[in-house]
């Protein structure tokens, strides 16, 4: 397939409603990936995925740039692919290497969660819109808030807590990412927020970012400690 700079696929959008996924369809740890299986940019059964499908979805329907794609979906088939495929449970696989983590947004630490780590958790989602401080929107500051928390959260409650350079560098790129890709005027609404997490879904009237490249994913993760350093300099 080449470079995928852009593929034009997808055309014909009345294949790709949204479906709830069947007990027995694989689903992930990443809000992302299930949201493109359940409307089948993906394969609905979230199974045998390679990464071109899965490069060609990350470009097409989220908008990462074809660079941002290809660096995180190599590390993904780096750490869980087999033969060149991936199902999506394989990304729940909790290790030093793996991309699965602790201290998440919406899924519970491996440990303290009898391994059900690639699950979304709602109580665990609730705790992080309760960090909004209007009750509409999450801004940067909050979810730099939630981040904090919920890592010194496992920190101090897991016993087995998993934690290296890798964890601590995936847990600001991938809500930098959610800040950026669900964004509107600088802010998440809460009813986005939970469509997205808790529905597995795109948010209504949503359209997909330009082209989400490596410099900017890179300053979207720099505000967003920058937020989180600020905010442990006045506690
Ligand atoms: C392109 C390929 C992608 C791969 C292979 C991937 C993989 C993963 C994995 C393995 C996790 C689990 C980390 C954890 O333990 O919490 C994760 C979490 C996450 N991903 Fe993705 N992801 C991808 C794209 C995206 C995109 C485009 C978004 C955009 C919104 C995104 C948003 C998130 C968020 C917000 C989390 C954290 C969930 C939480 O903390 O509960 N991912 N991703």
């Amino acid at each position: 397939m080449g470079n995928l700079k852009s593929t034009g696929a997808f055309s014909d959008e009345s294949k790709y409603k949204y479906e709830a996924p069947g007990p027995n369809d694989s689903r992930s740890s990443c809000p992302a990936l299930n949201t493109l299986a359940n409307h089948g940019y993906l394969p609905r059964d979230g199974n045998n995925i390679t990464p071109e499908v899965l490069q060609r979805a990350a470009q097409e329907k989220i908008g990462l740039s074809w660079l941002t794609a290809k660096i995180i979906i190599r590390q993904a088939y780096k750490t869980v692919g087999k033969n060149g495929v991936l199902s999506l449970s394989d990304l729940s696989y909790h290790a030093p290497e793996s991309m699965e983590h602790d201290g998440s947004l919406s899924r519970v630490d491996a440990a303290l969660s009898n391994n059900q780590q690639g699950k979304f958790n709602q109580e665990r989602f609730n705790k992080l819109v309760s960090f909004s401080k209007d009750g509409e929107f999450l801004t940067t500051e909050d979810v730099a808030a939630a981040r904090l928390y919920f890592k010194a959260d496992s920190q101090a409650n897991n016993p087995q807590y998993l934690w290296n350079n890798d964890a601590e560098a995936a847990i600001w790129t991938e809500a930098s990412i959610l800040l950026h890709i669900l964004v509107k005027r600088g802010r998440i609404s809460i009813e986005d927020a939970k469509l997205f997490f808790e529905e597995e879904t795109f948010p209504h009237g949503w359209q997909k970012y330009p082209s989400f490249g490596v410099l900017e994913l890179r300053s979207a993760t720099k505000a967003l400690k920058n937020a989180a350093r600020e905010l442990e300099e006045r506690q």
